[in-house]
């Protein structure tokens, strides 16, 4: 019996899944392999194959010690897959199926929906990577370098991931998709990734700590909610994506709190109390605080959409059929089956914003993107401390969820980001108060100048407070070698 905590590294593909006996998967990863390879060449990194980058890599399940960390050339990364341990009798948790044994291969009557979903999850993985690819030219410090390739080379894995359960479980058509998912290309015309902010530029260091801070939890939603499947290869992978994905969060929030840091340290030392003194805020070389604000109320609000229709048939039927369910499933004190109950979700009704009960069910996007809101929420607060610690009077804020939204109730109105609507008219005057402009992204562009000394950080971002792995200040994080 192969061990399920330990990663056998006897084929290609690390992995806990038993490869090296299911010869025709084995041999459908392999074939698919070299294209990966060559996506990671082309469409991964721009640069940087030959550094050695002190990452982490997955050599375990186990919650107490899962991962090594070592020096690593990024395309000789060992991209495994690892489900986490198999629940013994695990039963589906919700749904119309609530209470039964969890299935071990698809049902045929959810297949469809079923790789529909995986797909989506799978799409966004790889487009991070290419969104963020001209990233390390311009690294703020070597310690950032290797966070932003460790999310990369992770994010490569969760596309692993996604691509095992296709093989393995959908025969051709997951073929064809594994296939799909690496033809696809973020901001492509011909063929874009399938959602709106998996095709946005990430063209500096603090929108890629945004993306990874908000854009990143939103995938943690949805990998939780995909956690609780009665699919259970499904819930088993997802599991164990979480576990890494709460790195890429702590990249995003602490890269925000430390831009925030630096920019109040700056202002603290230089006598300027008021922060929305935007001028000589940058004369000092860092980020004022109204364009963190703003760039904060981008990145929010496109990942908002990522959630789909507050009021949502699809969703509905995932949950119905035991496929989705919501965050912390088991953890909530309800039925599981939403037969009789409402959830309240926010509306447009003849131009004005309430709240309205729906069957629970049709509202489960809404719930989903309410506990996003929470949890961003906290972050968010965090973030204000750091500013009320340094005596700046300004609180950031998450826009209304009504503000600059492209999907969904709102999407066909305009508002401020407190939530009154407003007309296109004003909308046009007004919105480059909320949202960046170009000369703010050209003002965070021009500081953008790599600092690749050890232990050395741009003038814009404080140094973090630790090291990975408790290594000390001046580690060298990534040997550059020319590629
Ligand atoms: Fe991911
Ligand atoms: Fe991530």
């Amino acid at each position: 019996m192969t061990n399920l905590m330990n990663v056998s590294y006897d084929t290609q593909i690390p992995n806990n899944v038993g490869l090296s006996s299911d010869k025709r998967v084995l041999k459908a990863l392999e074939k698919w392999h070299p294209g990966y390879i060559n996506w990671w060449k082309d469409l991964g990194p721009n640069g940087f194959h030959e550094s050695q980058v002190y990452l982490r890599t997955a050599v375990s399940v186990d919650p107490k010690g899962w991962a090594k960390f070592d020096y690593v050339k990024m395309p000789e990364y060992r991209w495994g897959i690892l489900l986490a341990p198999q629940v013994e009798d695990r039963r589906i948790p919700f749904g119309e199926h609530l209470g039964e044994p969890v299935w071990q291969e698809v049902p045929g009557e959810y297949r469809a929906m079923l790789r529909r979903l995986i797909v989506i999850q799978g799409d966004t993985e790889p487009a991070s990577v290419e969104q963020q690819r001209f990233l390390g030219a311009t690294a703020p410090s070597l310690y950032d370098m290797r966070n932003l390739f460790q999310v990369n080379v992770e994010e490569g894995r969760h596309l692993w991931a996604m691509v095992y359960l296709l093989q393995k479980y959908f025969g051709r058509d997951g073929r064809e998709e594994a296939n799909e998912l690496l033809r696809r290309q973020s901001g492509s015309d011909e063929a874009p990734r399938m959602l709106g902010a998996f095709n946005e530029e990430t063209p500096d260091w603090l929108s890629f700590f945004m993306f990874a801070c908000f854009t990143d939890r939103d995938g943690k939603m949805q990998l939780e909610s995909l956690a609780q499947s009665g699919f259970d290869p499904l819930s088993r992978t997802c599991r164990f994506m979480i576990t890494e994905e709460a790195h890429h969060m702590f990249v995003g929030e602490t890269g925000v709190g430390r831009v925030i840091r630096c920019t109040c340290e700056a202002m603290k030392e230089a006598g300027i109390t008021d922060p929305y003194d935007i001028n000589a805020v940058r004369e000092l070389g860092v980020i004022d605080l109204p364009t963190i604000q703003k760039k904060l109320n981008l990145h929010y609000t496109l990942s908002l959409d990522l959630f789909g229709s507050e009021v949502s048939t699809n969703a509905a039927n995932a949950f119905n059929a035991g496929i989705k369910g919501r965050f912390r499933e088991t953890k909530i004190d309800d039925d599981h089956q939403l037969k009789n109950s409402t959830y309240p979700i926010m509306r447009l009704r003849d131009g004005v914003i309430v709240n309205e009960d729906v069957p629970a069910l049709s509202g489960i996007n809404m719930r989903l993107r309410d506990d996003y809101v929470r949890d961003a929420s906290g972050g968010v607060r965090r973030w204000n401390a750091i500013i009320e610690k340094l005596g700046i009077e300004l609180e950031l804020k998450v826009p209304h969820q009504a503000f600059h939204r492209q999907i969904g109730e709102f999407s066909a109105v305009h508002t401020t980001p407190e939530g009154l609507i407003i007309s296109d008219d004003q909308w046009k005057d007004r919105q480059l108060e909320w949202l960046p402009s170009k000369e703010d992204g050209e003002y965070i562009k021009s500081l953008m100048k790599p600092e690749l000394e050890p232990g050395k950080y741009a003038g814009w971002i404080a140094p973090p407070r630790m090291g990975i792995d408790n290594k000390p200040g001046d580690f060298e994080y990534v040997q550059i070698q020319d590629s």
